[in-house]
């Protein structure tokens, strides 16, 4: 038989109808290793740490790039084993995620220690270590040295800042309102304001186990786009000038940019219509207007125009190339930093991907159980999955919407609008109102770009066990995280013995 393939990316292809990442038939992976599951693959994650690394280091001969992916949206330890044998640095925001990358073999000067309100027991760690603290609280500096003098060890330190944004007045995808992305900046906690930080470098410049290496900045994704850029770099190079004068001719020998750029499918924020508001205002009158028309026909105009109100359609424009980021961020950069009077030369460059990175290495695969549908009052479709929007938490709180594929009916036509909801006792909308094939129970869903940020933040919720995370290399699939059991749930549960005295107790199944 003649294969009929289709290539969604370099990481997924159709073939003969059947979704495949790499090498790998997800239909099978299923079958192997079970319902609900996180799929990730290795040769996407090293494709994109490489492609990465190249795009900025062809455009920043200055100095050194480091690329310290954000260790918060996926730490799988056997995927930071990946990326430190790719010479990766971290971005750390917890001693547990020090502790995650300290175990894979990472250098410790690239890894870098972000986060507010850190414990002494935890900076001692980290100045043990060797790793880069970026300090994020106003008394953290006292706190570092205290510990470095303790020690008689140099802590190398660098501050997380707060430009302002005057330049970036674009709605922020932050907020559901509409809100310019200059206030959803400052909004965010993270960062020393500008009146602190001039205090505190010109003391941190005097302290003897303290070095000051630098800045840092992470804003999250507000906007996908390279204007949104452009325009930070411009206000970070000012930001550093206005410090320069301040600290008598300061430089920083590393720079870091943070996190933010987005996935190419950029799933972020896609449920969020902000005409949604005005729109189901009149629509709401409308409704009560049509009451007076009797029931019976105000269901069957609202079954009409339902739908088109309420359907989703995943992103279908790719978001720009990762080279496309790197020209306009390290141009910008350049050029600001001389206008500003800060010389480039020897600086280290460091870029902090998280979803870009990790997401559209991962695909979420479940079964659906069941299919539902009501004629009356309302016409409606459902499609249940044995997955829930609870092993997708950081989708859900982006308000994501992920492109998806029936991996068994891949080249089928979407004939029918469905909601395709996840088992647990919310209403648990995954997919909501979105064009899918006729799918029947024991069908495949894929979730697409579900790599960063759903593994981790996955819950319990309803006493549902956790899924396997499954490795794709090639044609080789290996299991790198084990699915949770039962009695894995009610592990940490401490029922006090005099509520159980006397009492029978129901054997468990
Ligand atoms: C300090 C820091 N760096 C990097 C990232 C990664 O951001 P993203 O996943 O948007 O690239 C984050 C995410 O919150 C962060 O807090």
């Amino acid at each position: 038989m003649v294969e009929t393939r289709r290539n969604l990316d370099e990481c997924l292809s159709v073939r003969n109808g059947r979704l495949f990442v790499e090498e790998c038939d997800a239909v099978n992976l299923v079958k192997k290793f079970g319902s609900p599951i996180y799929i990730i693959s290795e040769d996407h994650l090293r494709r994109n740490i490489r492609r990465y690394k190249k795009a900025f280091e062809d455009r920043w001969p200055e100095g050194k790039v480091e690329i310290l992916p954000a260790i918060k949206a996926n730490w799988l330890l056997a995927l930071r084993h990946i990326l430190s044998e790719e010479g990766a640095g971290c971005d750390v925001y917890s001693p547990g995620e020090l502790y995650a990358v300290l175990r894979s073999g990472a250098e410790p000067e690239k890894v870098s220690v972000n986060g507010g309100g850190k414990s002494q027991d935890h900076i001692k760690n980290c100045i043990n270590s060797g790793v880069r603290i970026t300090v994020d609280d106003i008394d953290e500096l006292d706190l570092i040295e205290k510990v470095a003098n303790q020690l008689n060890k140099k802590a190398r330190i660098r501050f997380r800042i707060r430009p302002s944004f005057p330049n970036l007045w674009k709605p922020t995808a932050f907020a559901l309102e509409l809100a310019p992305i200059d206030i959803g900046v400052q909004v965010y906690k993270n960062g020393i304001p500008t009146e602190h930080v001039i205090e505190m470098g010109k003391r941190a410049l005097k302290m003897k186990n303290i070095e000051l290496m630098g800045f840092h900045i992470h804003l999250g994704r507000h906007h996908g786009s390279i204007g949104f850029w452009k325009g930070t770099m411009k206000r970070y190079a000012k930001l550093m000038a206005e410090l320069k004068k301040e600290w008598g001719g300061y430089e920083p020998k590393e720079i870091d940019i943070g996190g933010g750029i987005p996935t190419p499918r950029d799933p972020f924020a896609r449920m969020v219509n902000r005409f949604d508001v005005p729109v189901f205002s009149v629509f709401f009158v409308v409704m009560l207007l049509l009451k007076l028309l009797g029931n019976k026909i105000r269901y069957k105009i609202l079954s009409a125009g339902m739908s088109m109100l309420l359907s989703k359609t995943p992103n279908k424009s790719r978001a720009p190339e990762i080279e496309q980021y790197a020209e306009a961020i390290t141009s910008t950069l350049r050029k600001s930093l001389v206008r500003y009077g800060i010389n480039p030369k020897g600086m280290t460059f460091q870029i902090e991907p998280g979803r870009s990175l990790y997401g559209d290495t991962g695909v979420h695969l479940s079964t659906i159980l069941k299919t539902k549908y009501q004629t009356k009052p309302l016409k409606y479709n459902w499609v249940l999955l044995d997955t829930t929007y609870f092993f997708m938490s950081g989708g859900v709180f982006e308000l994501n919407l992920h492109d998806f594929i029936i991996a068994n009916k891949a080249d089928e036509k979407k004939v029918m609008t469905a909601d395709v909801v996840g088992r647990s006792c919310f209403a648990d909308r995954m997919l909501p109102e979105v064009r899918i094939p006729r799918v029947a129970p024991g069908d495949i869903m894929a979730i697409l770009d579900t790599g960063a940020y759903q593994e981790v933040s996955a819950s319990n919720f309803n006493g549902l066990p956790r899924p396997a995370t499954v490795l794709v290399k090639g044609n080789q699939a290996e299991l790198i995280k084990r699915a949770e059991t039962q009695e894995d749930v009610f592990a940490r549960d401490i029922v006090p013995e005099r509520l159980m005295k006397g009492r029978k107790m129901a054997k468990a199944v």
